[in-house]
């Protein structure tokens, strides 16, 4: 595996196999890697030719409350890990790298944006959209995977790739659990083993809801409740939002139809847990 600090360096690697036409797969992430990107990186070295995992704590998208320095890291321990699974090019930029004195420009998705998460952190997806963005531009990646755990960025990005004809493919892949259900996630090590054990009523609630919508319920009001519900009852976290949204579109929906996004954001102290499942509706309810 090739450690690459340099945008040049990463693009003299890659334009031997470009000029081969060698299907270049990429996995950006903020480090500190678990289950969930490993399954990310692992479909990519199985379905292209070259694999590029990036690496950058971005600050542009951390929020002036959001603690930036906290943010866990251990790239001794990340480049150990992907090293095994036979990631071709590991790319750790610097903030030098990246936002060189002067930089001036940002990649704004409108409205959607603003919604779910967006609504409690503001400029939030103004940063993730803006690395993204430079990060497909520098490696220029025929495939692009990311995580159903973060959905609205899933969404975000994918419109982005649209609008502004990035010529990527973007695979967004399951989420990937821990044995007790709770979404694998950087941030989990900062959880209390109180917290840690109250954690998994998230995505139990998201279940009970999904079970609830098969045995014919399509109210997303009733749905909403349920899981609000759930969560206070078996944790002291604090619910910023729930919510039944299109998946495609991330629209709110009164009544559940089509490809539902049934998606929370709890806080556990200052530590933010997100997570959703998706819910395909295909026929017209009980209730
Ligand atoms: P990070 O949180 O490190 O996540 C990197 C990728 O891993 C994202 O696509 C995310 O959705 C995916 N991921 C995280 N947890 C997962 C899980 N439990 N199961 C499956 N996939 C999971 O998301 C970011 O970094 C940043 O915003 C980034 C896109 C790199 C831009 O800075």
């Amino acid at each position: 595996m090739r450690i690459v600090r340099t945008i040049e360096h990463l693009r003299q690697l890659l334009r031997e196999p470009r000029r081969k036409g060698q299907k270049i797969g990429f996995v950006p992430t903020m480090g500190y890697l678990h289950e969930g990107h490993l399954s990310l990186i692992r479909r990519a070295v199985k379905e292209c030719s070259v694999c590029v995992v990036s690496i950058y704590v971005n600050p542009k998208q951390f929020g002036v409350r959001e603690d930036l320095s906290r943010y866990p890291r251990d790239i001794k321990h990340d480049a150990t890990m992907i090293e095994k699974e036979n990631v071709d090019i590991l790319f750790i930029p610097s903030d030098n790298v990246i936002y060189p004195n002067g930089y001036l420009t940002y990649i704004d998705v409108e409205k959607i944006s603003d919604l779910l998460c967006g609504k409690y952190r503001p400029g939030h997806f103004r940063g993730v959209a803006t690395i993204v963005a430079k990060l497909l531009n520098i490696v220029l990646p025929d495939v692009m995977y990311l995580g159903q755990k973060d959905a609205q960025q899933a969404v975000i990005l994918k419109q982005m790739a649209l609008d502004l004809n990035f010529s990527v493919c973007v695979h967004v892949l399951p989420t990937v659990r821990e044995k007790d259900g709770l979404a694998a996630s950087s941030r989990n090590v900062y959880l209390s083993k109180d917290q840690r054990a109250q954690a998994p009523v998230l995505y139990r609630a998201l279940k009970s809801a999904a079970n609830h919508i098969k045995a014919g319920e399509r109210r997303a009001s009733y749905l909403n409740g349920l899981i609000s519900r759930m969560i206070r009852q078996y944790s002291d976290g604090n619910i910023q939002y729930v919510a039944c949204v299109d998946a495609g579109t991330l629209k709110p929906l009164k009544t559940l139809k089509g490809q539902v996004l049934i998606a929370l954001s709890v806080l556990f102290g200052k530590i933010r847990l997100i997570d959703n499942v998706i819910v395909s509706i295909k026929n017209q309810g009980k209730f």
